[in-house]
């Protein structure tokens, strides 16, 4: 077959190699040679230059990064695209705009597609989809994640509706592998339009500051239909996509960086829904108590503390890996490992927004909560909650349906979960946070913990508005009314009396109680009923 480049002049000697008349066996082997050479050039060596013109890498530098070294597997490296249209008969590109295969990292296998910016940028045509799908169809069969770097124009013009087909093929396949397999999507150039969505069904999205974009409708649309004007980055930027929209959950600063946290994300994960996540050894002991727990909750209830040091103190070499970090930062989650055992983690963060629930943190925790749930990954939850957000914002805005999600995702878990009131767990989202109700398995608090269908001030309020109103010393009433709510009431030990706390802790004994319990729960098995699947407020 013989592959010809009208435009590009730097794939001319490659070319004149393809073209050589082989006849023995060392003819051959040399034309095979210089056939790989061209594959690897992509677009040519101009539009190589271009890509790192722009602060890019090329696709195969990316995957010498996120792979082991000299593990990846290159599949359908000859592929070229059907198109004649536009003048596309004669324009073709061994690849057709995207390297796939196999390759490992830490030693475990995993799929892979990097798009090639420098073939027709990238864009997605018949061949390019069919190459997709079939790294996609491997790693399901095979049960490896499947990660896949973003870097097209979108849809192949040249090729239209075709294209628009070959793209529902992978959005298809995205669906079929949610919950078997893990799907990692790093953003490294513009994702548009209906492209955005196989990232967004994926499990997690990684980002680029600077150089990867994603909207549905670019900034030439968005003047013409609304009038607001505005640039790429600003509409969908990473920066955009990590704090605003939480579309993305990772936010690197350089393309190096993005593959690093890559290759550190795919070491808390299974390779699919019927492995466990691997192990991994620490020098962290198992038995190690952190004094500094014991002082973290301030005397006033009011005050907060930055819950990233209870986990920092509490996990194997203080090593938690935040998903979402930039987004919903009332609420945390993240990875991290207990006793060499991958857990996801939920923690309320009382610095923002005193850790309250609102619309953003439940369908963050409740993604991140069912993510852990499809995995096999155990879940421990720090609970420091007020209650729900009021306001009228949060109302029409539907915390109803989506504080649900967070209900429904951890109802239905079936994970080991595992439970810790730090302090404040108010009303309905006591039962929320993984509550000894919605079958968490082993549930501490810590004598800070308050527990109650509301805090002291405002039960207080309502149930001895007459008292107070009908004394002259309604401060000193007030101060004797909290003491009494306080004792008989906001303190863990009427939920311990009911065994919905399994016990009170002090909370430098935490790392060691957690371990124990997820070595008690190592073979926990539990089911829900049968059923297609459920109905999650959506
Ligand atoms: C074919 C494309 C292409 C496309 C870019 N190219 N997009 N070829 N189909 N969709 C080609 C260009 O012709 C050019 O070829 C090379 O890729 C690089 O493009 P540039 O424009 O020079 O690069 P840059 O300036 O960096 O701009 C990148 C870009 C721009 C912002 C992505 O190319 C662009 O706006 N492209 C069109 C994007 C788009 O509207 N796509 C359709 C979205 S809708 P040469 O030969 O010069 O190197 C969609 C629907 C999906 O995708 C539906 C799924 C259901």
């Amino acid at each position: 077959m013989t592959t010809t480049n009208s435009r590009s002049a730097e794939t001319e000697t490659a070319r004149a190699a393809s073209s050589i008349h082989a006849e023995t066996t060392a003819e051959k082997i040399e034309h095979l040679r210089s056939l790989r050479e061209q594959a690897t050039l992509g677009g040519g060596e101009r539009r190589i230059d271009a890509q790192h013109g722009k602060g890019k890498l090329t696709a195969r530098e990316r995957l010498e990064l996120l792979l082991d070294p000299s593990s990846f597997v290159e599949i359908d490296r000859f592929v070229t695209h059907r198109s004649t249209d536009f003048g596309l008969a004669d324009e073709k590109y061994y690849g057709d705009g995207v390297v796939t295969g196999y390759g490992t990292v830490d030693g475990r296998t995993v799929y892979v597609f990097s798009q090639d910016f420098t073939v027709f940028g990238g864009s997605l045509s018949e061949a390019h989809g069919e190459k997709i799908c079939k790294v996609m169809d491997l790693a399901l069969k095979n049960g490896a994640p499947m990660v896949g770097l973003n870097d097209s124009g979108g849809a192949r013009i040249q090729e239209g509706v075709v294209s628009l087909g070959a793209y529902a093929e992978i959005f298809l396949r995205n669906t079929l592998a949610s919950g078997v397999i893990p799907q990692i999507s790093a953003i490294l150039g513009p994702c548009a339009g209906g492209a955005v969505y196989s990232p967004a069904i994926t499990d997690f999205t990684f980002m680029v500051q600077d150089t990867s974009f994603m909207f549905v409708t670019g900034p030439d649309v968005v003047k013409t239909v609304t009038h607001e004007e505005i640039d790429f980055e600003g509409l969908g930027g990473a920066a955009v996509h990590n704090s605003t929209s939480g579309v993305a959950h990772f936010n690197a600063p350089n393309e190096v960086a993005a593959m690093e946290q890559v290759r550190r994300l795919l070491a808390f994960l299974p390779s699919n829904n019927v492995d466990d996540p691997p192990a991994r050894a620490t020098a962290d002991p198992s038995d190690r108590m952190d004094d500094a727990l014991n002082s973290i909750v301030p005397d006033q209830a009011n005050r907060g503390y930055d819950m990233h040091r209870v986990i920092g103190a509490i996990v194997d070499d203080g090593d938690f890996m935040e998903v979402h970090e930039q987004y919903a930062r009332n609420i945390l989650v993240g990875f991290a490992h207990l006793g060499g055992r991958s857990v996801g983690i939920v923690a309320q963060q009382p610095t923002v927004l005193a850790g309250v629930l609102d619309i953003n943190a439940s369908v963050k925790a409740a993604r991140f909560v069912r993510f852990c749930d499809a995995f096999n990954v155990p879940i421990v939850t720090f609970v420091d909650v007020p209650g729900f957000l009021p306001g009228v914002g949060q109302e029409h805005g539907g915390i109803i349906r989506h504080g649900a999600k967070l209900l429904y995702a951890y109802c239905e878990a079936t994970v080991p979960k595992l439970t810790v009131i730090t302090r404040k767990a108010y009303g309905g989202a006591y039962d929320v946070m993984s509550s000894k109700h919605i079958r968490g398995d082993v549930n501490l608090a810590w004598p800070t913990a308050e527990i109650a269908v509301m805090g002291i001030e405002g039960a207080v309020n309502i149930v001895f508005r007459q008292e107070l109103a009908g004394t002259e010393d309604a401060a000193g009433l007030r101060k004797q009314l909290e003491m009494d709510y306080r004792e008989r009431l906001a303190n863990p030990y009427v939920a311990a009396a009911r065994g919905y706390l399994d016990d009170v802790i002090e909370p430098r004994e935490t790392r060691p109680r957690l371990i124990s319990a997820l070595q008690m729960l190592r073979n926990k098995r539990d089911t829900n009923p049968p059923k297609k699947h459920g109905n999650i407020p959506l």
